[in-house]
C-alpha cells in the first residue's frame, strides 16, 4: 500500500475529533464515554484497515441480513456477538475473578424460564435420548462454606445435538431445576452432553464458512446457580476428551470447566438404584459462588 501523505493522514484525524465532538453535549456521561470510544475505536478500525467504500457496503449489506433473519425465536445479532467473542468478553468482564469461584461462561439462547422442578435425584432429560448422566456436586462459597437451597438451572440438547425448543412442537426435555440440600450437596440425572453445531444457516454461518470456523460447540451441559448474598453463576460443565474444546464456535470453553466423564458399564449399580439397561455414565461437579456484588 502506498504512503499516506501527512495531509491526508490530518484530513482524517480532523473527522474523527469532529465526530467525536458532536456528541460532546451527550448529556449522560456514560452514553458520552461509549459513543465517543466507539467512534474512535470504528474510526481506527476504517483507517488501519484502508476499508474501501465496496468493503463497507458488504458490511452493511451483511448487517442487514442479520437483521432480516432476527425475530422473537431467532437473535442473529447475538450469536454474531457469540462468534466474535463479544459474549464471551463481556462476561469475563462482568464476573471478574475471585479467589476460587467458579468461572462464568456463555449463556446462550436455549434457556427458557419456568423450566420443570426435578429435585434432588430427579432427572432433566425428561425422556430426551441421550446416554443416562449422573451429576453430583456441592455448592459452597468461597470460603468452602455449603450453600444451603441454591437454586440449580439445568439445561442441554439430546443426543441428537438438539435442544427442545428447536422441535417446533411443545416438548420440554432437557432441562429442570433443584435445589441444594442442608449441606449444599446436589445430584441429578442427565444425559451425557454430545457436540452440536451453534445455528449457521444464516448470515453468521456465512461468516463462519468464509473464515473456515466451525460452528461446533464443544459438548456441554448449562448449569445456571441463584443463592441470596451470591453472585449468580452462569456456567457451562464440558466433558474432557471432546474433540472441539479447542475450536468451540463461541469461545466459551474455560480449562477450569473440563470435567472427567466416569464410563460405566452397563452391570455397574447406579447410585440411586435406578435401573438403566445401557451403559451410563457420572460426573462430580464442584460449584464455588463469588459474593454478591
Ligand atoms: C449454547 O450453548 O447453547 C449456545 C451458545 C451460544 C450460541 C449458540 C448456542
Ligand atoms: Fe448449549
Amino acid at each position: 500500500m502506498s504512503e499516506i501523505s501527512a495531509e491526508q493522514r490530518e484530513r482524517e484525524a480532523a473527522l474523527v475529533e469532529r465526530v467525536v465532538a458532536s456528541f460532546a453535549g451527550t448529556p449522560d456521561p456514560r452514553t458520552r464515554e461509549l459513543v465517543e470510544a466507539l467512534t474512535r475505536h470504528l474510526h481506527a478500525f476504517l483507517r488501519e484497515t484502508r476499508l474501501t467504500e465496496n468493503e463497507w457496503k458488504r458490511a452493511i449489506d451483511f448487517l442487514t441480513a442479520v437483521g432480516h433473519i432476527t425475530d422473537d425465536r431467532r437473535q442473529e445479532f447475538i450469536l454474531l456477538s457469540d462468534v466474535l467473542g463479544a459474549s464471551m468478553q463481556t462476561i469475563t468482564i462482568n464476573n471478574e475473578a475471585y479467589a476460587n469461584a467458579t468461572e462464568a461462561t456463555v449463556f446462550g439462547p436455549f434457556f427458557v424460564e419456568g423450566s420443570p422442578h426435578v429435585g434432588l435425584g430427579g432427572d432433566v432429560a425428561g425422556g430426551a435420548p441421550g446416554e443416562p448422566l449422573w451429576v453430583e456436586g456441592t455448592v459452597t462459597d468461597t470460603d468452602g462454606t455449603p450453600v444451603v437451597g441454591a437454586r440449580i438451572e439445568v439445561w442441554e440438547a439430546d443426543a441428537d445435538g438438539l435442544y427442545d425448543v428447536q422441535y417446533g412442537d411443545d416438548r420440554v426435555t432437557g432441562r429442570g431445576h433443584l435445589h441444594t440440600d442442608d449441606q449444599g450437596r446436589y445430584h441429578f440425572w442427565a444425559v451425557t452432553p454430545t457436540p452440536y453445531p451453534i445455528p449457521d444457516d444464516g448470515p453468521v454461518g456465512e461468516l463462519l464458512r468464509a473464515t473456515a470456523r466451525s460452528p461446533m460447540r464443544a459438548s456441554h451441559l448449562h448449569l445456571m446457580v441463584e443463592a441470596e448474598g451470591c453472585r449468580t453463576l452462569v456456567t457451562h460443565v464440558f466433558p474432557s476428551g471432546d474433540a472441539h474444546l479447542d475450536s468451540d464456535s463461541v469461545f466459551g470453553v474455560r480449562d477450569s470447566l473440563i470435567v472427567d466423564v466416569d464410563q460405566q458399564i452397563p452391570t455397574t449399580p447406579t447410585p440411586d438404584g435406578r435401573v438403566v439397561t445401557g451403559p451410563w455414565a457420572r460426573i462430580d461437579v464442584d460449584l464455588v459462588l463469588a459474593p454478591a456484588p
